[in-house]
């Protein structure tokens, strides 16, 4: 059987991509990515005032990212986009303190925290199927990007503070979630092609009016659980609440605490929900492989922790779905001082561009790269040519969290629905806070007998 090629630009020369940009009004940068950023291993990339090295070569990806001598900080670009909504979180913050904050905040993530995560987990998912059912039997449309956004935020919100998000507060944050997401994209492509290195980035006053109401909300959520009387609970917040450093013993400050979560939600709740539209989408595209998950988990009534693990098929579709559509779309970090990588000159400011997109799409370094096709999972995978969840010292402290959730998900809701996207032809990628739709997929929900 011929393997699907599922919805992505196609690469072209740089002229040509700059051209079909211009008379299609596309503007974000996946469709602008020439031909040559697939298969160079690592090169210069078009002309900016900056530079920018791309690197798709494995062992060069492994190299910037492990940063055994200190010279590969977080890019400044991204620094400046995020700061205003996580501060100086462990996401954005690079050197000592980075570390110290990695070291008070990955005991958080330990799998058998996660693995304690897993009934709140479920019950997120029990409390959206009513809503699921409802759209099924209105037979109206429903966006599905929203609808994996609305599962993993109330997930997110459940395992880190032991309660589900109330629909008004949720609401609101969503819209400035959402508001915070396409003015600071816009900001980005601009400032990579003309910004100077390392300039103060100034944001607009819809991305400070964004960063400004999810930091109230969440101090709202925060501000029972530092009350002095407060009992103590065990979850996620609660494990970074009560987390010292182990020089000072001293632990995070009220406004460090709100850097952090605010961290765990914009990293994890719309990367876990961009994957698992893709998922949705790809199984209504290909009914073989729809009816291989399904078969995985159809005599299992009660999916339990033990059984994510043992889900291989399920599994391999949510690796396969993130090579292809890597959540995190670009990992660039910044040259701090004059270096080189595999034979190429970096001066200081210019940036080494670590593009999940590219790298997994690399002809050198996948078969059939732009193919899906879970089975390959099945294989040895080369250090450096996979990295949706990162590598080296930085990788995401929630890949555990991610990977358990997403199983679930995929299994629950692929035994119990069909989501059939109404036009299935205008679906296609663009980068922005993650690799998502262009556009809403409009989806009809269908409840399986
Ligand atoms: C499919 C889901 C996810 C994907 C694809 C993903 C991807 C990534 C990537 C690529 C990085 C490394 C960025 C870099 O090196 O510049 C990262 C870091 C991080 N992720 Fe995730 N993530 C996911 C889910 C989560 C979840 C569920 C959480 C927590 C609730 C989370 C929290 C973090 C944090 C705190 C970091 C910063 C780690 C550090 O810098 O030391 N992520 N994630």
């Amino acid at each position: 059987m011929t393997l699907y090629r599922p919805p992505a630009p196609h690469p072209t020369g740089p002229v040509r991509g700059l051209i079909r940009a211009a008379w299609r009004g596309e503007r974000d940068l996946l469709s602008l990515m020439p031909d040559i950023a697939y298969t160079t291993s690592i090169g210069r990339l078009g002309r900016s005032r900056r530079g920018i090295v791309l690197i798709n070569e494995p062992d060069a990806v492994v190299q910037v990212l492990t940063d055994p001598l200190g010279v590969f900080p977080k890019n400044d670009l991204m620094v400046g986009a995020l700061e205003g909504l996580v501060g100086q979180s462990m996401f954005v913050a690079s050197g000592p303190p980075w570390r110290r904050q990695r070291r008070m905040i990955e005991p958080a993530f330990s799998l058998m925290r996660v693995n304690r995560s897993f009934e709140a987990m479920k019950a997120g998912i029990d409390a959206y199927e009513p809503i699921l059912d409802d759209a099924a039997q209105s037979g109206d449309a429903i966006s599905l990007d929203a609808t994996m956004s609305a599962l993993t935020a109330d997930i997110i919100c459940r395992t880190i503070f032991t309660q589900s998000l109330a629909s008004q507060t949720a609401r609101d944050v969503f819209a400035a979630f959402g508001q915070f997401e396409r003015s600071v994209a816009n900001t980005e492509i601009r400032r990579l092609l003309l910004g100077r290195p390392f300039a103060k980035i100034p944001q607009s006053a819809a991305v400070r009016e964004a960063c400004a109401r999810i930091r109230n909300h969440l101090a709202t959520l925060l501000k029972p659980r530092l009350a002095p009387d407060a009992a103590p609970i065990d979850d996620i917040v609660g494990a970074v609440i009560a987390a010292r450093d182990a020089d000072t013993g001293e632990g995070f400050s009220e406004s460090e605490l709100i850097d952090q979560i605010g961290v765990f939600f914009l990293a994890g709740h719309e990367t876990t929900a961009s994957v698992l539209t893709w998922c949705f989408f790809i199984l209504a595209q290909r009914p073989d492989l729809a009816a291989r998950l399904r078969a995985e988990s159809e005599n299992l009534a009660d999916i339990r922790l033990e059984h994510t693990k043992q889900l291989g098929f399920t599994r391999n579709m949510f690796r396969e779905a993130m090579r292809l559509y890597p959540p995190i779309t670009f990992i660039p970090r910044v040259a701090e001082q004059d270096t080189e990588i595999a034979g190429h000159r970096l001066e200081r400011g210019c940036m080494a561009m670590i593009a999940p997109w590219t790298i997994h799409r690399s002809p050198n370094n996948w078969p059939n790269a732009d193919r899906f096709d879970p089975d390959r999972f099945e294989g040895e995978v080369t250090p450096g040519s996979y990295i949706p969840f990162g590598y080296g010292p930085r990788i995401c402290v929630g890949a555990a969290f991610a990977t358990i959730e997403a199983t679930l998900i995929l299994a629950r809701l692929a035994q119990r629905y069909d989501f059939t996207p109404l036009n299935p032809d205008r679906v296609r990628p663009v980068a922005r806070l993650t690799t998502k739709p262009a556009e809403e997929i409009a989806v009809r929900v269908t409840r399986r007998a």
